[in-house]
């Protein structure tokens, strides 16, 4: 790829965004060592680490798909993967804070691939156990106590206890179809009172927001990024559905956006702290995620791990590597495309459902990506649905979420979330009738 040169924001811009707790941490004793170890000819005597020799595990083989070759099309046949020797000495034992050295480095690769992101211009990345992990440790990284942040509201509804348990004041930041709403964060920003601290943070999720399943236009993001100019903020362009997107026009990620998109043009880079799952498209049990942006944000956040659990799972991180490794970056990428068609398929199925059993009763904007579908009851005088989904719902047997656990601050409103991941179609026409059922029932009532 062509490098074109890029100037980045320098290390001491990053200064007053990190909360005092992340200034204020020391580092590992230990693990602030462990690069010295490999040192050509050093004798290491400085960690407690346990002689493999004496661990009972042999090796680790498995088998996996072997890399889809055309797109949409399941792999045909297996290959078998095995880590032994020096590969199974590393899973077995403790390794680097930020991720093993090998699937750092072929992440480092996606995100050149995927995003544009040259190494070296002055973003790093590190592992953590699921981008949950990662999110929790930006957030005790970048937002002190009762902080004011700016939040993309509905929301993914793990990281409000986040905020709330550093009692920041979440600013709702509106969304609709088109994803977050460039013109309540401008009108946020433009009407904040003088002489108060404007929110150095920004959460959004731009491709099928966890719960409206909306992607963020061009336009809006472009907005976005400059706004953050601005008003001078960082994002935290959260994307663990960025590869389901099965809409119909890709667009890129804040992260390749803030490098290359011509309406970045002549501006530093540096602003977007984005985060990756393998959740979605590998496994959810591994538990690996990534993080990837401005070195002293990362650094913070590796700090934090070298405390609370020392590093992410090395045997999980080598299995992944080991897979992709064998997949290769074109293998992987075919194979998210592959489960893009899967939840398209799916969610057309659901949609279909929707249409037949809700039509008039509810309303909706297909989603672009991800696995919900977010829905407005139409239930005459009805704020909030939370009634309906957590009662009168499950009774006739069919959970969903409401709506409400997706706002920042609570508040009631009538609509619900519905993944539509798992059910088969027969499932999805059964739990569509039985919502459609309550909501009847619910009509019936509030005429009374
Ligand atoms: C928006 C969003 N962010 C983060 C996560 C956490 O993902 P992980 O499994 O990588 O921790 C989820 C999980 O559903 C999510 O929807």
């Amino acid at each position: 790829m062509a490098s074109i040169p890029v100037e980045c924001l320098p290390e001491s811009f990053y200064l007053p965004f990190l909360s005092d707790l992340a200034r204020a941490r020391q580092p590992s004793p230990i693990r602030s060592l462990f690069p010295l170890e490999a040192t050509p000819g050093l004798l290491s005597l400085l960690a407690g680490k346990p002689n493999p020799t004496t661990f009972p595990f042999t090796s680790f083989s498995f088998s996996a798909q072997a890399p889809p070759v055309e797109d949409g099309q399941k792999a045909a046949g297996e290959i078998a993967l095995t880590l032994s020797g020096a590969e199974l000495a590393d899973a077995l034992q403790y390794g680097p804070t930020g991720g093993m050295a090998p699937l750092v480095d072929w992440l480092h690769g996606l995100q050149e691939t995927v995003h544009g992101r040259l190494r070296g211009e002055g973003w790093t990345l590190s592992v953590g156990s699921g981008s949950q992990d990662l999110l929790s440790k930006a957030i005790t990284a970048l937002l002190n106590p009762g902080d004011n942040v700016l939040v993309q509201s509905p929301v993914y509804a793990g990281v409000i206890p986040l905020f709330h348990s550093l009692n920041c004041t979440q600013i709702e930041v509106e969304a609709d179809a088109d994803g977050i709403s460039t013109e309540s964060l401008r009108a946020i920003l433009e009407g904040w009172p003088v002489g108060k601290p404007k929110p150095r943070v920004l959460y959004t999720i731009p491709y099928g927001g966890n719960p409206t399943g909306a992607t963020a236009t061009l336009s809006r993001r472009r907005e976005v990024l400059q706004l953050a100019r601005e008003h001078n903020f960082l994002i935290m362009e959260d994307d663990p559905y960025f590869y389901l997107f099965y809409g119909s026009e890709r667009t890129p990620s804040y992260f390749a956006m803030e490098r290359a998109d011509p309406s970045s043009a002549g501006q530093p880079v540096g602003r977007v702290l984005r985060f990756d799952s393998i959740s979605k498209i590998l496994s959810a049990g591994m538990r690996i995620g990534f993080a990837s942006g401005p070195a002293p944000i990362l650094r913070a956040i590796d700090g934090h791990t070298a405390t609370a659990n020392l590093q992410p799972a090395s045997l999980t991180q080598a299995i992944t590597h080991k897979l992709l490794d064998a997949w290769g970056h074109d293998g992987f990428l075919a194979h998210t495309r592959g489960v893009s068609n899967f939840y398209r398929v799916k969610r057309d199925v659901f949609e279909a459902a929707m249409q037949r059993h809700l039509a008039g009763l509810a309303e909706w904007s297909a989603p672009q990506s991800g696995l919900f579908f977010w829905f407005k009851l139409l239930i005459p005088g009805a704020e909030d649905s939370a009634q309906v989904v957590r009662t009168q719902a499950f009774e006739r047997g069919v959970l969903a979420l409401p709506g409400t656990v997706f706002l920042p601050n609570g508040r009631a409103t009538p609509y619900v979330r519905a993944a539509f991941s798992l059910l088969t179609p027969e499932e999805v026409d059964e739990a569509l009738k039985r919502l459609r059922d309550t909501i009847l029932d619910a009509r019936a009532a509030s005429a009374q």
